[in-house]
């Protein structure tokens, strides 16, 4: 009953990002944190956002949300976002939204709210902001699990399995610099790979093989191997051209604090996240929150700790 809730969760990509986007597996899981959508019955259907925010962004986001309330066949209700995830910085903070918001409004209506039915009515709203994205965000956002993803060709949905860690996967995600957009460096990517197809083939294949084998990591509870995996496929997103100073300092600065493994996650670029895979991911943050950095961790899978 009113007032009604549906929360998104922020992702990360561990293993698998771009090479996603051209059929290959990626391995991807929730954040604790993410976005939560409220609504309450009113005299019609509107998102209600703050006056802080730009037109551009107004309008899409209505745009967007209208949509979604239109598929889910919603009754009036006003509905409002809370984020606690920090928005274009590749934790998935769009999928996110439109899982809380799809979530909610097929809440309000009485309707299917499995994971499945609120993956595929999000795909509507991811598209209005991103055009084709590959479909592992707002998957990964509605399953709220560690899952291996892949595209189905052409489209933003696909196979989804979802995978057990025996061992508690505990990430450490930090945050540097500015982004440019997701869009702009996959369209970038794209003209390089149009070019020279054979050499990029090769490379998200390379990617997509260590996806499949970081699950299987996962499964046997070897994170020496997951965090190998996400160390090698740093090097391959670098050597797409994906990386940059900042974030290979980043990298290189969780290795050093003890991480199995580190990469960057999401689009890559001028900045974006960091992820670092660690056994005990306190004192690293503790060290980092000490010299600015802007950190957090968050378990992905696994038992947690009572
Ligand atoms: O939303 P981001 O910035 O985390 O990037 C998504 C991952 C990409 O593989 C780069 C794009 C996609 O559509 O999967």
């Amino acid at each position: 009953a009113a007032p009604w809730v549906g929360f998104g969760s922020g992702k990360v990509i561990l293993l698998g990002e771009h090479s996603v986007v051209y059929g290959h597996p990626a391995l991807a899981g929730p954040l604790s944190y993410g976005v939560t959508a409220r609504a309450v019955p009113a005299k019609r259907c509107y998102l209600s956002l703050p006056g802080t925010l730009g037109r551009a962004q107004r309008n899409l986001l209505t745009q967007a949300f209208q949509r979604a309330a239109v598929l889910c066949g919603s009754p009036p209700v006003k509905v409002t976002l809370e984020s606690e995830l920090p928005l274009s910085m590749g934790l998935g903070s769009s999928g996110a939204l439109a899982v809380a918001s799809t979530r909610v409004l097929l809440k309000a209506s009485g309707r299917d709210d499995s994971p499945e039915a609120v993956a595929r009515l999000a795909l509507e709203m991811e598209q209005e902001f991103h055009g084709t994205p590959s479909g592992v965000d707002h998957t990964t956002s509605a399953q709220q699990k560690l899952l291996l993803y892949k595209r189905t060709a052409g489209q933003s949905t696909g196979k989804v399995r979802i995978l057990k860690s025996p061992r508690p996967l505990k990430m450490l995600v930090a945050l540097v610099g500015d982004r440019s957009p997701t869009k702009h460096t996959v369209a970038a990517l794209r003209a390089r790979q149009a070019r020279w197809p054979e050499r990029y083939t090769r490379l998200f294949k390379q990617i997509g093989t260590l996806a499949s084998e970081g699950a299987k990591a996962v499964e046997q509870g070897d994170l020496e191997a997951l965090g190998d995996a996400m160390n090698v496929n740093q090097g391959l997103l670098a050597a797409l051209g994906l990386s940059s100073p900042p974030l290979e300092e980043m990298v290189y600065r969780l290795r050093g604090l003890g991480a199995l493994g580190a990469k960057l996650t999401g689009a890559g670029g001028d900045g974006g996240a960091v992820i670092g895979l660690f056994l005990e991911p306190e004192p690293a943050v503790a060290k980092l929150l000490e010299l600015g950095v802007r950190c957090f961790t968050s378990q992905l899978a696994g038992p947690r700790a009572l």
